[in-house]
């Protein structure tokens, strides 16, 4: 699609527009989170979605969620078009199971934790938390891997 020069945006206003850092606007370019056009002077513009494009991958990363899946929702738009209302929706519903099942995981580690406060063993045998499961030594006493 061929853009007005106008509707276009630097790099610069692109990171003044959303707060981000300019390299951090050329990173999640260069993992075709953003879209980009070169202009006939090879300078790097932005169309104007791209801010909200921006600001979505902000959000995620505050709530940590891995840019390999704010890149799989991207990829999931028709035509590689930013996200409308009902998409909007529908990834905030994903999001938020998201941020459940690591608030319920964090509150599982905060459990055994508590079970080490005041003891201090620090024992690879008994605390769960020190060796998980113990894989390796399923395969008996001593230095698994060398
Ligand atoms: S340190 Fe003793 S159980 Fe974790």
């Amino acid at each position: 699609m061929i853009r007005k020069s106008d509707e276009l945006l630097s790099i610069g206003e692109v990171s003044a527009r959303t707060g981000a850092a300019v390299s951090a606007v050329r990173y999640y370019e260069s993992l075709g989170l953003i879209p980009a056009e070169r202009t006939a002077g090879n300078m790097r513009k932005f169309p104007r979605h791209a801010i909200r494009r921006v600001s979505l991958i902000q959000l995620a990363v505050r709530f940590g969620i891995p840019l390999a899946e704010v890149a799989e929702v991207f990829a999931s738009l028709p035509e590689g078009r930013t996200p409308n209302k009902k998409d909007w929706s529908r990834i905030s519903e994903e999001w938020n199971q998201r941020l459940e099942d690591r608030k319920q995981a964090i509150a599982r580690l905060q459990e055994q934790l508590t079970g080490c406060i005041g003891c201090g063993c620090l024992s690879l045998k008994t605390c769960n938390l020190l060796n998980p499961g113990d894989e390796l030594g399923r395969d008996g006493p001593g230095a698994r891997r060398l």
